[in-house]
C-alpha cells in the first residue's frame, strides 16, 4: 500500500485499513500520508491539466482529479462522488478596493453540490467508510457537515446519522440533513460536547465517525487548495485567508500545501490567515500568547458555522501555521455581517462565517500584514442559502447588537403604478464594473 497512518505527535504508523481516528500510543492527530517518494515524479502539473473538462469518473470531481495526491489506493468502484469541487475563483476587484487588497480572488466553496466545503471532505470520508465496511456514519454539526454527510450518506445506501445543537442551527442545513434522510438527532449541548457524545456512542455502536478529527476528510478539502492554484494557472497567490472553526480545512490547506511543495509542483507556499469570530477564537489567543497555552473558550457568534470553543484540530492548524508563516486574525459579529452583505450584493453571496475571509482580510491589509501588491485569495465556504434567516434580520436591522451597515430595506407598495414610480425613481446612474 502507498498510504499510512501517520501520528503527528509521536509518528508511530498504522495501516490505513483499520477504523482509528487517534493514537492509540499517544493521542495525537493522524495523518493519512501517502508515500511521496513513489508520486515523485509520476505526477505534474499535465497530468492534472490533461483532465481538465473530463465527463469521466473520477476525474470529473475536483476532488479525485488529484487522485494520486487524495487516495492512491483508493478503488475506484467504491468512490463515493457528486462530481463536487469544481467551483469557481471569482476576481473580485471592488471588494479588493473596500478592503484595501491589491488583488483579491474569491474561491466560492459554497458552489458544492450540498452547498458547502464539506463535500470535498465527505467524498473521501464515506469512500473510506465503504472500503471499510461500515454502514453507519456519524458526525456532530454545527449544520453543514450533516447536510453533507446525510446526502453522502445517502447516496452511498449508509445511515447517517447526525448530532447538532438544539438551538441556532441555520434553517437551510437542518432542512437538508432532514431531507436527505439523516437520522437527525438535536442535542440540548453545544457542538464541542456533541462532538464528544458523537466519538463516544460511535465507539459503543460501531459506527464510523466522519467529523474532520477523521483525516479522509481532511485529504478531500486539501483538493481546494490544489484547485485554486490550478485555476491560477499553477501560479502561487501570496495569502489564502478562510474561517476558521473546527479547524479542519486549515489543517487541509495546510497538508496540500506542503505536499505540493515537496513534489515540486509549486515553488513557495503561500501564507496561511486564519480568520476566527471573535466569540469563537480558542486558536486566535493561543497565537496572540505564541502558542504557550491553549485554553477553550464558550463560543457565542452570529456565524454558528463556526461557533466552536475546543477545535479539534488545533495542533494540525498550529502546524499548518508553521509551514506556511500563517496568521490568525480576528472580527466581530458587526464586522462579518457588514463584509457578507458586501460579498452578497456583489452577485456572488455567501453564508455568515463565510465572510470571516473578507473581513479579515480587510483587518490585516489595514495592519499592513497583507502589502500592497500581494494577491489574495479568500475561501467562501458556504452557499448564500443557508442562513436565510441571518441575512433578513441584517436587512431589516433587526439583529441583537449589530448596526447593518449595508442594509438593503424590503419595500412594501400598493398595486399601483405611481406608487412604483415613486420607489423606481430616479433611475441610478450605472455602476463601472
Ligand atoms: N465555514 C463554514 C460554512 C462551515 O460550515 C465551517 C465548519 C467552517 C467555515 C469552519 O471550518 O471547522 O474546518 O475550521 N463547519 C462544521 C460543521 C464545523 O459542522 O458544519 P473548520
Amino acid at each position: 500500500m502507498a498510504s499510512i497512518l501517520q501520528c503527528m505527535a509521536c509518528a508511530r504508523q498504522y495501516p490505513i485499513d483499520v477504523i482509528l481516528y487517534t493514537c492509540p500510543h499517544c493521542g495525537g492527530l493522524l495523518d493519512v500520508q501517502h508515500d511521496l517518494d513513489a508520486l515523485r515524479g509520476g505526477v505534474d502539473r499535465a497530468l492534472f491539466d490533461a483532465r481538465l473538462g473530463t465527463l469521466d469518473a473520477p476525474y470529473s470531481s475536483g476532488v479525485w482529479r488529484y487522485k494520486e495526491l487524495v487516495g492512491p489506493d483508493v478503488d475506484p468502484a467504491l468512490i463515493v462522488s457528486r462530481n463536487e469541487g469544481n467551483t469557481n475563483l471569482y476576481p473580485a476587484p471592488r471588494l479588493a478596493a473596500w478592503a484595501g487588497v491589491t488583488s483579491l480572488y474569491l474561491k466560492h466553496e459554497g458552489e458544492n453540490p450540498t452547498g458547502s466545503f464539506k463535500d470535498r471532505g465527505m467524498t473521501t470520508g464515506v469512500t473510506q467508510a465503504r472500503a471499510l465496511g461500515m454502514s453507519r456514519v456519524a458526525c456532530a454539526s454545527t449544520g453543514n457537515t450533516s447536510a453533507s454527510l446525510a446526502a453522502y450518506a445517502a447516496l452511498a445506501g449508509m445511515e447517517g446519522v447526525v448530532f447538532f445543537e438544539n438551538k441556532q442551527i441555520a434553517l437551510g442545513k437542518l432542512a437538508q440533513a432532514i431531507a436527505y434522510g439523516g437520522t437527525c438527532v438535536q442535542i440540548s449541548a453545544d457542538f464541542d460536547r456533541n462532538l464528544e457524545l458523537v466519538r463516544e456512542i460511535s465507539e459503543k455502536l460501531g459506527i464510523y465517525v466522519l467529523n474532520s478529527v477523521n483525516p479522509f476528510r481532511l485529504e478531500g478539502q486539501k483538493s481546494i487548495m490544489f484547485e485554486t492554484i490550478q485555476q491560477l494557472g499553477w501560479r502561487v497567490p501570496d495569502w489564502i485567508v478562510c474561517p476558521g472553526g473546527n479547524l479542519g480545512n486549515s489543517s487541509a490547506f495546510g497538508k496540500g500545501l506542503h505536499e505540493l511543495h515537496a513534489l515540486g509542483l509549486i515553488d513557495r507556499l503561500p501564507r496561511l490567515a486564519i480568520v476566527q469570530a471573535e466569540g469563537a477564537n480558542p486558536l486566535y489567543r493561543a497565537y496572540r500568547a505564541n502558542f504557550a497555552e491553549y485554553e477553550p473558550v464558550h463560543a457565542e457568534t452570529i456565524a454558528t458555522a463556526i461557533k466552536i470553543g475546543n477545535p479539534v484540530n488545533y495542533p494540525k492548524a498550529v502546524r499548518a501555521l508553521r509551514w506556511t508563516d500563517g496568521v490568525v486574525e480576528q472580527v466581530t459579529d458587526q464586522e462579518i455581517m457588514d463584509a457578507k452583505a458586501l460579498i452578497d450584493a456583489h452577485g456572488i453571496g455567501c453564508e455568515p462565517a463565510s465572510a470571516c475571509s473578507l473581513a479579515g482580510a480587510r483587518k490585516l491589509a489595514a495592519a499592513g500584514v497583507i502589502r500592497p501588491g500581494e494577491t489574495v485569495v479568500g475561501i467562501l465556504t458556504g452557499h448564500i442559502l443557508k442562513d436565510p434567516d441571518a441575512t433578513i434580520r441584517y436587512h431589516s436591522n433587526t439583529l441583537d447588537a449589530i448596526d447593518a451597515q449595508h442594509a438593503n430595506a424590503l419595500h412594501q407598495a400598493e398595486p399601483s403604478i405611481e406608487a412604483l414610480t415613486r420607489i423606481l425613481s430616479p433611475a441610478p446612474e450605472p455602476v463601472e464594473v
